[in-house]
């Protein structure tokens, strides 16, 4: 049987040495690449990050496979066994440009199930972790379970460039939403943001365009605190390939999904 309490325990001490490592890369000069456009940024820290995990987890469990965003390891065909789903970074571009709003996120997922997530927010210290049916925590601190909230009284995380014309949706729909809510808020790291969702600083999270290292923790995580994380349509996320995505306690997920949502053509 799978001794999730150890995988736990290394993940979480891999987590924070990376992190060292990544707060150690702040006096350095950065090694700064694009992928698949101008703003698409990538480091050498990403990419040693990435290299930190896969050593650590395959010299320890060397029957697990690895799917991380800068594809240093083969992409697993399939999501059978065990998998650890890695964004090494989670907002580079606050990385590069900010040197904070930025987090690891690891997802480790068995037949496609969500077994352990952590989300390790590197310069404020805070590690967010659940364990399936263990409920979540924010360093030691017990997450409760989330209280509701109407749109008119929630913050709602979203990217502005979802709300303005773009070729991916109907912009009005969302623009309404941002109108009818307290206030919106955009930090960069989806990661981090589905964290604030956990833990309560914000309501709800929306992306049009999530790959599975941007949400595979945060979805274990929400769920430990009663929360949803489905596509904008309510469907579930898939492992492979990208997805729209809302994360957000149960009730406002319907709230949203029912007046904003559903008539979107995403
Ligand atoms: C990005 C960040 C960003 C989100 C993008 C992601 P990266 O991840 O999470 O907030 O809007 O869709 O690709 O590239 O910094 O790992
Ligand atoms: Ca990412
Ligand atoms: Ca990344």
């Amino acid at each position: 049987m799978t001794n999730w309490q150890e995988i736990d325990t290394y993940a979480k001490q891999w987590v924070k040495e990376a992190g060292a490592m990544i707060r150690a890369s702040f006096s350095e000069t950065l090694n700064i690449q694009t992928k698949s456009n101008p703003n698409d940024l990538v480091t050498n820290i990403d990419k040693a990050t990435e290299r930190f995990f896969i050593e650590k987890i395959k010299t320890t469990y060397p029957n697990h496979t690895i799917l991380g965003e800068e594809g240093l390891e083969e992409t697993p065909a399939e999501f059978g066994g065990i998998v650890w789903i890695i964004d090494p970074i989670d907002g580079t571009m606050n990385f590069v440009h900010q040197q904070r709003n930025f987090a690891i996120s690891i997802g480790i997922y068995e037949q496609g199930i969500g077994q352990i997530g952590l989300i390790y927010d590197v310069v404020h210290n805070e590690l967010y972790h659940a364990q399936k049916g263990k409920g979540a925590y924010l360093n030691e601190i017990s997450l409760p379970l989330l209280a509701e909230v109407e749109v008119k009284e929630a913050i709602i995380g979203i990217n502005a460039s979802w709300i303005i014309e773009n070729s991916r949706i109907d912009s009005h729909l969302l623009a309404a939403l941002a109108q009818d809510a307290r206030a919106t808020r955009s930090l960069g790291s989806a990661a981090l943001e589905i964290a604030y969702v956990v833990s309560g600083r914000i309501d709800a999270y929306i992306s049009l365009r999530l790959s599975p290292w941007d949400f595979a923790a945060g979805k274990v995580l929400i769920e430990e605190v009663g929360g949803v994380a489905t596509t904008l349509r309510g469907d579930s996320l898939k492992l492979s390939g990208e997805n729209t995505v809302l994360v957000s306690k149960p009730g406002l997920h319907r709230e949203l999904l029912e007046k904003y949502l559903m008539s979107g053509k995403w």
